[in-house]
């Protein structure tokens, strides 16, 4: 067996095999991962390897951004791994953000994940756990979401035909452009009275008594493609491992497979440095932030080898649910206070010399604006990574002269009301979208000018 599924705990450590389905440990309860006996298989010598497959883009497992790494996430034969031509992104060298964020010119880049078929990061993960359900036999698969994990998965099922999407969203919760998607590609949507943290709860639940094949990202095979977010990042940079790679915080789904992603590239002898990896909160949603950095009882929340305090992380989300403390942000993709891979997170964390932050509204919104100005745009959530780098510059934690990728994890469309409150001219909508949530100003706004239906008038405008 050359590939199995293989729980987190150190003191378990128990493994399954790639054709079983489950969202835990049946033994201990703790994260599982896809793991490889690396002796069995054939990895690649260098990275420079993967540039032979540049050449084969008729083969679409070779067009696509997740399977042409393949031999780096091989739990299933290349003939059996879904693709839709997701991970066709880009890394910009953000110039015009760069001064923003506080950097050198050059510096600062940015993965602009918003270029994946349904428009975030999602599909890479997608691809790897819907080719993994269709495997196992599964017949429905379904997922809690805040969009773009729904809409991933309702493109796939809608492009494939393979597997039918079911999809559970807190009602209210959801940017519109991403409940549009669902709707459109056909998924069955299930809106549930809550938000999603109870959807998550929610379809765990119904997934097991149905037999509905699971993809939110407690699914180990779905960080498997994840991981190739980071193999294309260092593609863009010759295979030059960066300084910093910062990304937003929800599920923590990514920054675990992020960690995991390194550990493997470093262990296999391809990476020689490991990038600092930064996670980033937003401030009503901070579970990660809270635990990590500030501590609970005066006690940080640390990986410790895999033993990690279960009982502080239990305690802190016992007073959570006694305070009635729900997340509240604008950045609705991470709107989440109980993120299921807060372990794997922690385990990349440590390897990566990682540190949190949480980011108020304000400082999405504007970083938001000064990404839009720069030319790629993204949503809210995905913005909370520029605006996590810019503290981290302003703290000194990140140095003007390193190389920072913050991860755009979402289009722009996804979430048109947030990007119009702020640049519009309607204080009604600033203040119901934005103002309420304690965002005061606009300061990057490139408000639209209304004139006269008059040509002289719109002539003196443009003079
Ligand atoms: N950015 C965007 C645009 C997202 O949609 C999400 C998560 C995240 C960041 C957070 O990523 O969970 O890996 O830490 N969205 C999920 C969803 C929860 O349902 O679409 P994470």
């Amino acid at each position: 067996m050359t590939a199995f599924q293989r729980c987190i705990n150190p003191d378990c450590g128990k493994t399954f095999g790639i054709e079983e389905i489950h969202h835990a440990c049946p033994a201990c309860g703790e994260l599982l991962d896809v793991d490889y006996d690396w002796s069995q298989l054939s990895p690649p010598k260098s990275l420079a390897h993967f540039e032979a497959y540049w050449s084969q883009r008729s083969n679409l497992h070779r067009l696509s951004g997740v399977w042409r790494f393949h031999e780096l996430l091989p739990f299933l034969p290349l003939e059996k791994c879904v693709t839709i031509g997701e991970g066709q992104t880009f890394l910009q060298n953000a110039q015009r953000v760069a001064p923003y964020v506080g950097v050198r010119s050059g510096r600062l880049f940015l993965q602009y994940e918003g270029m994946n078929p349904s428009g975030s990061f999602k599909d890479n993960g997608m691809s790897a756990a819907f080719s993994h359900g269709f495997f196992v036999g599964a017949k429905r698969a379904a997922c809690a979401s805040t969009g773009n994990t729904s809409a991933s998965l309702a493109i796939y099922a809608a492009c494939t035909n393979l597997m039918q999407a079911v999809v559970f969203i807190g009602s209210g919760k959801i940017a519109y452009g991403k409940l549009s998607q669902a709707l459109d590609y056909g998924a069955k949507t299930i809106q549930i009275q809550g938000d999603f943290d109870d959807a998550m709860a929610r379809v765990q639940q119904v997934s097991k008594q149905l037999d509905i094949y699971l993809v939110n990202s407690v699914n180990p095979f779905r960080l498997e493609g994840q991981k190739t977010i980071m193999f294309r990042v260092l593609e863009s940079m010759n295979w030059d491992v960066p300084d910093w790679i910062v990304v937003p915080g929800g599920n923590l789904g990514n920054s675990s497979s992020f960690g995991k992603a390194f550990i493997e590239l470093f262990r296999l002898g391809l990476i020689n440095k490991v990038p600092r990896l930064a996670v980033i909160n937003a401030a009503g949603a901070n579970t990660l932030y809270r635990l990590y950095e500030q501590g609970h009882h005066g006690q940080k929340l640390r990986w410790n080898d895999g033993h990690y305090d279960k009982n502080l992380a239990a305690q802190f989300f016992a007073q959570m649910d006694a305070e009635g403390r729900k997340a509240s942000t604008i950045a609705s993709a991470i709107e989440i206070n109980r993120p299921v891979n807060l372990s794997k997170c922690l385990r990349a964390l440590d390897f990566c010399n990682g540190v949190v932050r949480e980011v108020s509204e304000q400082e999405i919104l504007d970083a938001k604006a000064q990404v839009g100005a720069g030319g790629l745009g993204c949503e809210p959530a995905s913005a909370a990574s520029v605006a996590g780098a810019r503290k981290l510059v302003q703290e000194g934690v990140i140095g003007k002269d390193e190389r920072v990728v913050c991860i755009l994890t979402g289009h722009q469309l996804k979430d048109p009301n947030a990007t119009v409150a702020y640049h519009g001219t309607s204080a009604e909508f600033f203040e119901e979208t934005l103002g309420k949530r304690g965002v005061k100003t606009a300061e990057f706004a490139n408000k639209p000018i209304s004139v006269e239906n008059d040509l002289s008038k719109i002539i003196r405008v443009l003079r």
